[in-house]
């Protein structure tokens, strides 16, 4: 049997653990934490299992399945929203960070409805990301998921496209219809460069058929933004934790 070689950490991953390794500092004993979805929070789950090796006490809701999976084999002890209504601290990727704003793009990893659940019931919402995805403004670089039922699916799309997006329905890399954890489709909007991501999202949210999109307006208390300077915080650096 041959040994698979791990493939060497990309510059991009190394940002992305330093950005991760720095947010999870924040945990203390007794949090509970939520747990965010992508490559860029796996490095976090990783630091959470590191930290709770070394006797850190901390338990955590997790934003996808992928994402408990990953935990609980690593051994991070999860709870859930029927035992605590409230979470202390998450901590997750995001797609694109407005630099002025700290208003985010997520779910390119599919998992945006249990992640603005899970942002919304934070006391502190944390967003780590490489210096990439940073940007004068929302939408310049990736399209804005939104995920939609199934059942009516085209004129939940008609009615994103009179919004003025360029509609593209998500697929797995198999090919087929990519279905979230909450059994929904994405439809990935297209809207070039948003200039009232408030506006946006309030509108799209009042299209029947869509359960959410990932427009993250306001909700970032701090975000960790890592290159090759190193890492730094932008929000506000007293924001209580
Ligand atoms: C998943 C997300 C992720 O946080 C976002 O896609 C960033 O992922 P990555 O760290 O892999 O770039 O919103 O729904």
């Amino acid at each position: 049997m041959s040994a698979v070689t791990p493939s060497p950490e990309t510059e991009r991953d190394a940002h992305k653990r330093m950005a991760a390794e720095a947010a999870v500092k924040l945990v203390e004993d007794g949090m509970v934490v939520g747990v965010g979805t992508g490559s860029t929070a796996t490095f976090a789950i990783e630091a959470l299992a590191r930290r709770h090796r070394e006797g850190l006490r901390f338990m955590g809701i997790p934003t996808s399945e992928r994402s408990a999976a990953r935990a609980t084999a690593l051994g991070i002890p999860l709870t859930s929203f029927a035992v605590h209504r409230q979470i202390d601290l998450t901590i997750d990727g995001a797609d694109e960070v407005e630099r002025d704003t700290l208003n985010l793009i997520k779910g390119l990893g599919g998992a945006l409805l249990r992640e603005k659940i899970v942002a919304a019931a934070s006391r502190h919402f944390a967003i780590i990301v490489d210096g990439v995805k940073l940007v004068d403004r929302l939408g310049s670089r990736v399209p804005v998921p939104v995920e939609v039922v199934e059942f009516g699916l085209e004129p939940t799309w008609a009615a994103l496209e009179a919004l003025g997006a360029t509609v593209r329905p998500r697929l797995s890399p198999e090919g087929k219809p990519f279905i979230t954890d909450g059994g929904n489709r994405i439809l990935d909007c297209g809207f070039a460069s948003i200039s009232d991501p408030g506006w946006l999202e309030e509108r799209i949210g009042r299209i029947v058929g869509v359960v959410e999109s990932g427009l993250f307006i306001g909700r970032a208390d701090s975000v960790f933004v890592a290159d090759a300077a190193g890492v730094r915080r932008l929000g506000n650096p007293h924001a209580a934790i």
